[in-house]
């Protein structure tokens, strides 16, 4: 299994005019990144490792799953997401709503003195790092166990498929402190559970546990803690065993289905079908 150690150089300062970094990102170090990032054959496992600080995320932490996004070894065809100890992810680290920040990465008082480009701008680099999870030539796997709060929430929802511990807590709890959940978990919430509901869970920051999170298709699957690893082992395995080309085409139809009227997605499935079928039994 390789492991590539993440941090060096993830910095992603920017420069104003006169030459002063007004947007830090990070420079962090790959301990202090709380990451950890390994390739076994096709599957790739991404571990939030902050177990003591029930894997809090920063901006470092989101820029070091950007740089995964973009370096990802071609061979990978399914990324597991998982927590290291009790929780998959308690959000973004709190000191961002202290005056000191995180060191090297500042606060949100120092970010709401930026220009509202220059904030939007950090705000998408942020959301660069859960983007990339639905990718059409992957698979992502959310493996849920413990809290999932926030940003941990918005993780799991960046990926495509959830398998959770029955011990699992979703809270999407950036209301309840004031803010908006902008790590692109709002559209996957709102197309899997709908409106109504994905109102009703974020504007009152309740709980959602296992039982419900898979009723209303929030997870795939739910079972026993201790058999986690196992679920999701057995789902990339069962994902790896169709044709890798037929796959990304198989989800890259589905992924567009929901914004096409029948008549596009059948002109779409056409031209796909055309593209395979021409790739297995065509002249060369
Ligand atoms: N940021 C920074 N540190 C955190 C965070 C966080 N989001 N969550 C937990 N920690 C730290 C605690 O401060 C504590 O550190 P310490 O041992 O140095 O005192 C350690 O992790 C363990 O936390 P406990 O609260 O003792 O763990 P417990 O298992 O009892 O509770 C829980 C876990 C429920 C997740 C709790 O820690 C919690 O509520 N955390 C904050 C959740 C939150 O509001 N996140 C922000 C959501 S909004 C967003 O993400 C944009």
């Amino acid at each position: 299994m390789a492991e590539a150690a993440m941090g060096g150089n993830l910095e992603h300062a920017r420069e104003t005019g006169d030459g002063s970094d007004v947007s830090t990102i990070s420079a962090a170090a790959p301990a202090e990144v709380g990451l950890r990032f390994e390739v076994d054959g096709e599957i790739a496992t991404v571990t939030l490792d902050r177990p003591d600080k029930r894997n809090a995320q920063t901006f470092a932490t989101w820029s070091a799953l950007a740089r995964i996004g973009e370096t990802l070894p071609e061979q990978v065809r399914v990324v597991v997401v998982k927590g290291e100890g009790p929780s998959f992810s308690a959000g973004i680290d709190l000191r961002m709503f202290r005056p000191e920040g995180v060191p090297g990465q500042g606060s949100f008082a120092s970010a709401a003195a930026l220009g509202d480009t220059e904030f939007e701008q950090r705000i998408a680099e942020a959301q660069k790092g859960f983007l990339w999870l639905r990718k059409p030539e992957i698979v992502s796997i959310a493996a849920v166990q413990g809290h999932a709060i926030g940003a941990g929430f918005q993780l799991a929802l960046a990926c495509d498929l959830r398998v959770v511990a029955d011990d699992v807590k979703f809270c999407m709890k950036e209301p309840a402190l004031g803010l908006v959940p902008d790590l692109t978990g709002t559209k996957p919430l709102a197309d899997i559970v709908g409106v109504p509901r994905a109102i009703e869970m974020c504007l009152t920051a309740r709980t959602v546990g296992a039982a419900e999170a898979v009723r209303l298709g929030l997870a795939e699957i739910a079972v026993p803690a201790s058999e986690l690893a196992q679920a999701v082992q057995d789902l990339a395995a069962a994902l790896l065993s169709t044709d890798r080309a037929a796959a990304a085409a198989t989800k890259r139809l589905l992924q567009a289905a929901p914004g096409r009227t029948l008549e596009e997605q059948a002109a779409a499935e056409r031209a796909e079908q055309v593209a395979r079928i021409r790739a297995l039994f065509g002249a060369n």
